[in-house]
């Protein structure tokens, strides 16, 4: 194996955080969500995000995605700096570099799989790339569902409708908060495994957010937050490596 220069590395960023805090309300209810936390997602890599409830995990990817405004530090995706964009650019980059897959999988109920698959592209006017979109829609295993509606769907193809959505405009980035979270657990292995492949055979970089260490096991590395910070990253995670490190970092939580 060869190892990447560090200069090669700092090129292949598909988004990275520097010193970022978010801060919520002000005075006595104040809550800091995110306190000066510094991470990299590299290009064709898949990380997990871990930690307790309320350890600032979505706000972390909703600022790195530019859904939501922080308080100080920076974000960049690739080259881009999010502060210095106006608000019309930031929607256009959110458009055009990133796809998102939510917990509910936010599906228009009117449109078929394929129109929902393809929808973030009608919006931008965009044309889908024929054989990208052949190769995902093959990939999620929907070829033959394509012109049912959602509620035609069940909640693992549904959930696999809206990774193709995310997968389909070929995003520098894709952000899933629990994406598998509403999904039983065959379907979510599928889900995953999807995700998975995407990474592996296509170069697709995936940040998703999960509270189940099977789940993080399908990722190349796993960063744990607490009390918004990031307090540990694991590399090459297994479900029993990810386990024991979550009860570590429960011990420590609780004797400091
Ligand atoms: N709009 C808001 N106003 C005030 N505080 C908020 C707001 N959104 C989140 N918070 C607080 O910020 C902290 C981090 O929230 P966040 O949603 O990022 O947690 P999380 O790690 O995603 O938790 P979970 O696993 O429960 O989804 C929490 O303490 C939460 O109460
Ligand atoms: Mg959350």
């Amino acid at each position: 194996m060869t190892t990447t220069p560090l200069a090669d590395r700092t090129t292949t960023v598909a988004a990275r955080a520097t010193e970022l805090s978010k801060v919520y309300g002000q005075g006595e209810t104040q809550v800091v969500a995110l306190d000066r936390v510094s991470v990299d997602f590299r290009q064709a890599e898949f990380t997990a995000i871990m930690g307790p409830s309320g350890s600032g995990k979505s706000t972390l990817m909703h600022c790195v995605a530019g859904l939501d405004t922080f308080s100080s530090g920076s974000v960049r995706i690739g080259e881009t700096e999010l502060g210095s964009l106006k608000d019309k650019q930031l929607t256009k980059l959110r458009r055009d570099k990133i796809g998102f897959i939510f917990q509910a999988f936010n599906l228009l109920p009117t449109l078929t799989a394929l129109e929902n698959i393809t929808l973030p592209m009608d919006i931008a006017g965009r044309k889908p790339d024929k054989e990208w979109l052949d190769t995902v829609i093959a990939m999620v295993g929907l070829a033959d569902r394509l012109k049912h509606r959602p509620s035609q769907l069940s909640g693992g193809q549904q959930q696999r409708v809206a990774v193709a959505r995310a997968l389909a405009s070929r995003p520098d980035i894709i952000f899933g908060d629990e994406p598998t979270g509403n999904l039983d657990s065959r379907s979510g292995a599928e889900v995953l495994g999807f995700l998975r492949n995407s990474v592996r055979e296509l170069g697709q970089t995936v940040v998703m957010v999960t509270h189940d260490p099977v789940a993080a096991a399908y990722a190349d590395r796993v960063v744990f937050l607490a009390d918004g910070r990031v307090v540990d990253e694991l590399l090459s995670p297994t479900a029993d490596t990810v386990l024991d490190r979550m009860k570590q970092l429960d011990t420590r939580v609780r004797t400091t």
